[in-house]
């Protein structure tokens, strides 16, 4: 049995099969689903006029139809002598037409066919028969050599094919997972962000618009600050929105107020509003906390041929989705956190402040004086908040020392002298154990040192003195002078800020004493009305002698 290229071709695999057609001799027809001629021979000369011949064309066309309808394989006979070998072209996987290459054997050269072709195309049949002789040598057996090659051909373009087609899809896997690693990365990067939750929103939000193909990205938080705290009611966008700001914020707040369970939703058609955009869908997909919808990431007008949303859009607003539901939820904790430990701490202050009243307010001014100044010198906002929390509790150690010594009038013994010095380190084991107060700790063991080493209690000079503490030491010193103690009135301003401009370089840090210039002391003057304003209410005002710490 003779094998023909039974298989199918694309555009390209038909294209390689009528050019090694062609090389063998053989001539080349296109047809139509119909038997519609759209291409035959192209070949100059006599020749080409015999193969384009009305006739030839029609029994060519005949053959292969009936081939078509007659799945056996094999080459067809079209008359006595002259086989077709057809093949079926398809366009994404749709049959359009056949190639069918055409031999000749010696006996066509004979056939009535023959003769037929020659007088259609008014030519000389015995001159027509000499001159295609050399090419007429397909025997029954050469024929079905060539179907049999034409068939591997069509094979080995189809798995070429096959495999190209598998390398698409795997190029686009590849690069989908690509990016998608690529945006986790960055978001894990920056999963640490817990202070500064809303930094964080904000990356996601741009790295999603750098890496999904739509124009416009949006995060919608739920107005419920209970649920959303103080990212409630906030909208975060990138890229060119559909609508101006205030039209985009209704819409999107519509949309998010209509969102009530986890889980993407693709929005299309009416519901998309006046946020439609041609007939591109909007995807949409929940952030929650605890099963509740906090906030909604969308992605809108997708980019490219294809406006339909796809799996992989899907997949990485979910990833995304999943690690803003992290973060903010270990935010939130932090939160809470923070403002427990920070209210433990004001109270604890706020009753070692009480144990003396002249010192009423004290922790509060010098933790404000304290970031103030860090802020004035240049250090990080991160940096700026420690240091408040250290000089919020900078004199903690006070607990430690007895009440009578603290409010004593007179003049201090050498042993109440000892006594007092003792509150920084005091302080310092107070809180040692104190999970994440490293940083802290050394504001308290050396704000009472002095840059000329004469201070206490370890008698450290210059830089050996921490930062944190020079900067606690001279926030202490000008809010003491500026306070009525036991054994003087409060300093004026301009004499305060001379005392510390002569004590550069021996009390204070010079450069630090500089900082404080830039130093906006109005916030502190709130403090001291309404601390003295407490303390008048308290009927503490009682001046007495005696020595401050
Ligand atoms: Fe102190």
């Amino acid at each position: 049995m003779i094998q023909a290229p039974h298989t199918l071709v694309d555009r390209h695999g038909a294209s390689v099969v009528r050019d090694r057609c062609r090389a063998l001799g053989l001539g080349v027809w296109r047809l139509r689903l119909d038997g519609t001629v759209v291409e035959s021979p192209a070949e100059q000369g006599l020749a080409g006029d015999w193969f384009r011949a009305a006739p030839l064309s029609r029994l060519v066309a005949s053959a292969t139809l009936q081939w078509q309808s007659d799945p056996s394989p094999g080459p067809v006979e079209v008359f006595p002598g002259c086989w077709a070998i057809p093949c079926v072209e398809r366009v994404r996987r749709v049959r359009t037409g056949y190639t069918v290459a055409v031999a000749l054997g010696p006996d066509a050269l004979h056939a009535e066919q023959f003769g037929a072709c020659c007088q259609a195309a008014a030519l000389d049949a015995a001159a027509m028969r000499s001159l295609l002789r050399g090419r007429a040598t397909h025997t029954p057996e050469l024929v079905e050599r060539t179907a049999t090659m034409l068939g591997w051909l069509v094979e080995d373009l189809e798995a070429v094919d096959a495999q190209e087609q598998s390398l698409s899809v795997f190029s686009r896997q590849l690069a989908e997972s690509y990016e998608e690693i690529t945006l986790l990365y960055t978001l894990g990067q920056s999963m640490n962000q817990l202070s500064h939750p809303e930094n964080f929103v904000r990356l996601c939000v741009r790295e999603l618009h750098e890496t999904l193909a739509y124009e416009w990205i949006a995060l919608g938080f739920v107005a419920d600050q209970r649920r959303a705290r103080a990212m409630g009611g906030r909208l975060l966008t990138a890229g060119r929105t559909p609508l101006d700001e205030a039209g985009f914020q209704r819409e999107i707040g519509r949309l998010v107020a209509g969102a009530a369970a986890p889980g993407n939703v693709v929005i299309a058609g009416e519901a998309r509003g006046p946020l439609a955009q041609g007939d591109s869908q909007i995807l949409a997909h929940p952030v929650a906390r605890d099963g509740q919808v906090v906030g909604v990431l969308f992605a809108g007008h997708k980019l490219g041929d294809d406006p339909q949303v796809s799996s992989a859009d899907i997949k990485l607003l979910d990833a995304a989705a999943g690690y803003l539901s992290v973060l903010l939820d270990n935010a939130f904790l932090y939160d809470d956190q923070q403002l427990m430990f920070i209210g433990t701490l004001e109270s604890l202050t706020a009753a070692i402040d009480a144990k003396d009243p002249y010192t009423c307010g004290h922790s509060e001014r010098v933790a404000h004086l304290a970031a103030a100044l860090a802020q004035a010198h240049g250090l990080d906002e991160e940096q700026v908040e420690r240091i408040r929390i250290a000089g919020l509790v900078h004199d903690v150690g006070k607990i430690g020392v007895p009440d009578f010594v603290l409010g004593k009038t007179g003049r201090l013994t050498e042993e109440e002298f000892r006594l007092i010095k003792a509150h920084p380190e005091i302080g310092f084991h107070i809180l040692k154990d104190i999970p994440l107060m490293e940083d802290i700790l050394p504001g308290v063991l050396h704000h009472h040192e002095r840059i000329d080493g004469r201070g206490y209690p370890h008698g450290l000079r210059g830089d050996a003195i921490p930062l944190v503490a020079r900067i606690i030491g001279l926030a202490d010193s000008f809010d003491a002078m500026s306070s009525n103690r036991t054994y003087r009135s409060a300093m004026p301003r301009a004499r305060v800020l001379e005392e510390l401009g002569e004590n550069a370089g021996s009390q204070f840090d010079p450069a630090l004493v500089e900082s404080f210039a830039r130093v906006d002391l109005s916030r502190y003057d709130e403090l001291v009305e309404r601390h003295s304003g407490q303390s008048a209410a308290g009927g503490l005002r009682i001046p007495r002698a005696g020595l401050a710490a």
